[in-house]
């Protein structure tokens, strides 16, 4: 049973850039391969990408010179995730991280791109209490870095204020399954979905935010069967961390797919070990120090 309101499949009819109306599923003529395009990626091209099969990739990045370096890879998307605290800041979870934090280190990565989207994460305790918050929040986040959108936690609970943020012209990306700033009331980062009442509440969370204004759905750590039957249901972009193959887009958290965290989740492979690769050129660095062998 799928549970996407009929609504929700008529807000995603967008505008190209031209100008032409297109509906996800409906196969358009002469559509362009979106990674060679050069062009600033913007939400009408990550539903594009959904309606042409084209994985987009998302990566958190937390200043100019990750977001540098992202985009010269083909990143997409850069999502100034919250994670930011747990990686940058030395918290233990997301939940201390400021509105200001976030400003300061969204700003950065906006400075570092070019043509990617960028994606705000709103802390915990700055949108939660009223759609009003939501939006001043918003306003102060989207004026003061210049990014493209922003993103917060939660599913039918969260659908109202995403209606309130969406009709304000706000882009919003919604996030659902594992919502770490929740992980005071859940107890633990563990897998959401495992039960039937957990999969049919995410579905309803799914088709909640959709109805209401989405631009893309983040699930995050969810069976992968309940991800694939999410993603074909609704008509925005879902983007998958630990929700396997069938998301629309993937996103990984910067340290976790270079390694330079120093363990990953379980559903977070490293493509690299940065961290052994800097910790030695830093022990050689201070043996020639104290050798006499730096400077030479
Ligand atoms: O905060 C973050 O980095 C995130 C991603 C893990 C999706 O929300």
């Amino acid at each position: 049973m799928h549970f996407v309101p009929e609504n929700c499949m008529l807000r995603a009819i967008l505008k190209d850039a031209t100008g032409t109306a297109f509906v996800p599923g409906a196969k358009r003529k002469g559509s362009m391969d979106i990674e060679t395009t050069g062009k600033p990626v913007t939400a009408a091209t990550l539903l594009r990408a959904k309606q042409d099969d084209q994985k987009m990739i998302w990566l958190t990045a937390y200043d100019a010179s990750s977001a540098q370096l992202a985009e010269a890879s083909g990143v997409d998307v850069l999502l100034v995730g919250d994670s930011l605290g747990m990686v940058c800041l030395g918290y233990d979870s997301t939940i201390p991280v400021t509105l200001n934090d976030m400003i300061h280190h969204t700003a950065a990565v906006v400075r570092g791109r070019n043509r990617a989207w960028v994606v705000c994460d709103l802390p915990f305790g700055s949108y939660q209490l009223s759609p009003e918050q939501a939006f001043e929040n918003s306003v102060q986040v989207l004026q003061s870095t210049r990014c493209d959108a922003v993103k917060l936690e939660g599913g039918v609970p969260m659908a109202e204020t995403i209606r309130f943020l969406a009709e304000r012209g706000i882009a919003v990306v919604a996030h659902i399954g594992l919502t770490p700033q929740s992980v005071k009331k859940f107890g633990s980062y563990g897998r959401r979905g495992k039960s039937q009442d957990e999969r049919e509440a995410l579905l309803l969370d799914a088709a909640a935010v959709c109805e209401a204004g989405a631009v893309a759905l983040v699930l995050e750590n969810i069976p992968h069967d309940l991800a694939a039957e999410i993603t074909s249901s609704v008509s925005i972009p879902t983007v998958g961390i630990g929700a396997g193959p069938d998301c629309d887009a993937q996103v990984l958290v910067w340290h976790d797919v270079l390694g330079l965290s120093e363990s990953n989740p379980p559903f977070a492979p490293a493509y690299a070990g940065v961290r052994e690769v800097m910790k030695d050129a830093l022990v050689r660095w201070g043996d020639d120090v104290r050798q006499g062998r730096f400077p030479g």
